[in-house]
């Protein structure tokens, strides 16, 4: 009788240990899986954050928005802003009128430096539509232009906006082009 409890005894442990175990394992089993799919969301979540980051960036431009230093900032670009090979001379002619009013205070037709840079060579160190750009709407690009930032560093001073229309500012162009010897 002692024998047949002893070994029933044994046999409930052996069982319990071995349900236990069992218990254990599917316990392990099932914390892996936890674990494994949680890396997995996890790794998941950052890829589509990734991509929509990337996806916003590439929206914007990429990072801080993109600035042209051979067109500068404005409305003008080499689309929108045609010039033929050959001087307009009348337009020259009225531009250096408005010049004359708005600019030769501060700036010189040849290459020496007043309050600004000399004019001479100027179309050919800028662009045409860095130029207009930059006469219509200096302050922008006095902020964020390289080449505007150099100069100011020289000069000291600030150009201010002098309001020119855009024919003002077209006219003058004309009479730079001819300063710089287009004919
Ligand atoms: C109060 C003085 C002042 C007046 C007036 C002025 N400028 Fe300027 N300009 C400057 C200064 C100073 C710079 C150099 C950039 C800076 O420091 O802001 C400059 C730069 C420029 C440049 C770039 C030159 C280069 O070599 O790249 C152009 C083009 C220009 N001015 C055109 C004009 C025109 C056109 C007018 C008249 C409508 C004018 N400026 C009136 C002071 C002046």
């Amino acid at each position: 009788m002692r024998l047949v409890i002893m070994i029933l005894v044994i046999k409930g442990r052996l069982c319990r240990d071995y349900f236990y175990q069992k218990k254990l394992m599917k316990k392990t089993i099932l914390l892996t899986t936890c674990i494994i799919s949680a890396l997995f969301v996890g790794c998941g979540g950052n890829e589509n954050k990734s991509t929509a980051e990337s996806s916003q960036a590439s929206e914007t431009g990429g990072g801080p928005p993109s600035y042209d230093p051979k067109r500068g900032e404005g409305k003008y670009s080499p689309e929108t802003l045609t010039l033929k090979d050959q001087l307009d001379a009348p337009l020259a002619e009225s531009g250096e009128k408005i010049a004359g009013v708005k600019c030769f205070s501060c700036h010189k037709v040849t290459d020496e430096k007043l309050v600004g840079p000399g004019w001479k060579g100027v179309t050919k160190r800028r662009t045409p539509p860095w130029i207009m750009n930059f006469i219509t709407n200096p302050d922008p690009m006095i902020d964020k232009d390289p080449q505007a930032q150099a100069m100011l560093e020289l000069c000291l001073v600030r150009m201010p906006n002098q309001n020119l229309t855009d024919e003002d500012a077209r006219h003058i162009l004309e009479f730079m082009r001819k300063n710089d010897g287009i004919k």
